[in-house]
């Protein structure tokens, strides 16, 4: 019995942690669309800024980068819940946003996404 008392608290306290370690080797993987802009490593812009930390940090905060006027205006931070339509629709959710990309249509790759982005810090 206590053999299968705590295979079922493993169950359901593993299970959790795993999923988000799926997560963020995919979101890794679906970062390759974002490689050609965008860095991971603090302070190193491309023709987008860097990634690093970028969760939870304060829209167009990164010393140095030309943001676009929308996005300066933007205001806020990039909590989850802002990541995921930019991410979804980056001109619709930013109109005259600079960054040039189609979006990530899928919902598991946007959170997949985020779960990595949120591991860089
Ligand atoms: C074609 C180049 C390009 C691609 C591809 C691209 N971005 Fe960007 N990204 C930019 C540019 C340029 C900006 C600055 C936008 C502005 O100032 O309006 C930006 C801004 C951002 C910001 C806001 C940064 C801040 O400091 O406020 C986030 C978040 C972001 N991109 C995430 C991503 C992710 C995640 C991907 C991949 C799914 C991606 N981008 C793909 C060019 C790109």
């Amino acid at each position: 019995m206590p053999a299968i008392r705590s295979l079922a608290f493993a169950a359901v306290f593993v299970a959790p942690t795993l999923a988000v370690a799926q997560d963020v080797t995919d979101g890794e993987k679906v970062f390759k669309k974002c490689m050609s802009c965008h860095s991971v490593k603090a302070g190193e812009n491309k023709v987008g800024p860097s990634l690093f930390g970028i969760v939870d940090r304060p829209v167009a905060s990164v010393e140095g980068f030309k943001y676009s006027e929308a996005m300066k205006a933007k205001g806020g931070a990039w909590t989850e819940a802002e990541l995921d339509p930019y991410l979804l629709n980056p001109k619709q959710a930013v109109p005259g946003t600079h960054m040039s990309f189609m979006g990530l249509k899928k919902a598991e790759d946007r959170a997949a996404i985020i779960a990595y982005l949120a591991t860089l810090k």
